[in-house]
């Protein structure tokens, strides 16, 4: 399994930090941020990975993370998005990378602090489809929500909604087999003109092929202000799955 973490957009919620450099080389308590995906998809096992990243300091990204060394890698490849398409155009772009593997996908901004192994043992098992990962929160209008039937199958994802069903928000990390990239080929822009990942987990919804988890640990998105202090005091208070450099 090949592992990507996306790490484009533009960060406009966390203007001005963002003016001048890209919202994942933000310093989350000791560490860079998108050292986090980076050593959640290690930690996984997973060691073949692609940076999608883009805007504003793109070669900034090969400076800090060069060739890999530092976390232990052969290697590390890197691609660039144009614009702020969303996050399944930027996951777009991985097409070329994956050829045709399943794929470990990593939102640059998620942070845990447990290990996925399990989750991507469980993924493989299954034999296709896709995995997404739920967590309970108390703000579940902030994400993607999911609602499950009795048996634990997700009925359908919605994004942001203004009136959530239940409390799962959906993850930023997903795993997929290699037709994630035909069902981003159907994809229509949505309402804020993006490409949405929700729009792709729903299309593996409606095939009958994906499945859910509840993630152990504690999960943090960091692109709110208010977000990025709890992810640095989380990391702070220990527990996030990170090495010593
Ligand atoms: O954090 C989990 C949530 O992430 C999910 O619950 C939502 O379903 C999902 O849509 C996403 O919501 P956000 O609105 O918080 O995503 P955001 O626009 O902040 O993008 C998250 C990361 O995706 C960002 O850190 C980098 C990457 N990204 C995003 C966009 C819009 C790209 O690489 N390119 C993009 O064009």
């Amino acid at each position: 399994m090949k592992g990507v973490i996306l790490a484009g957009g533009l960060g406009s919620r966390l203007y001005p930090l963002t003016k001048i450099t890209n919202k994942h080389l933000l310093p989350v308590y000791d560490r860079p941020m998108i050292h986090y995906p980076i050593q959640c998809l290690i930690n996984a096992g997973i060691t073949d990975i692609l940076v999608v990243t883009g805007g504003n300091s793109a070669g900034d990204f090969l400076q800090l993370l060069g060739n890999g060394s530092d976390f232990g890698l052969k290697g590390i490849n890197y691609t660039y998005q144009q614009g702020e398409g969303g996050i399944a155009d930027a996951l777009s772009l991985a097409e070329h990378f994956a050829e045709g593997e399943p794929i470990a996908v990593v939102l640059g901004d998620n942070l845990i602090e447990g290990n996925i192994r399990q989750a991507v043992e469980d993924f493989r098992a299954q034999g296709g489809g896709a995995k997404i990962l739920l967590k309970e929160v108390h703000d579940p209008e902030r994400f993607g929500v999911a609602s499950l039937d009795e048996a634990g199958r997700v009925l359908r994802i919605v994004e942001k909604p203004q009136q959530p069903e239940t409390n799962l928000a959906v993850i930023g990390i997903y795993l997929y087999d290699a037709r994630v990239f035909d069902f981003i080929g159907r994809l229509e822009p949505s309402a804020r003109g993006e490409l949405e990942i929700t729009d792709v987990n729903n299309f593996y919804i409606d095939d009958g092929s994906m499945t859910a988890e509840v993630l152990n640990g504690w999960w943090t998105d960091a692109g709110t202000f208010e977000s990025l202090l709890r992810a640095s005091n989380m990391v702070a208070q220990g527990g996030a799955n990170r090495m010593d450099l």
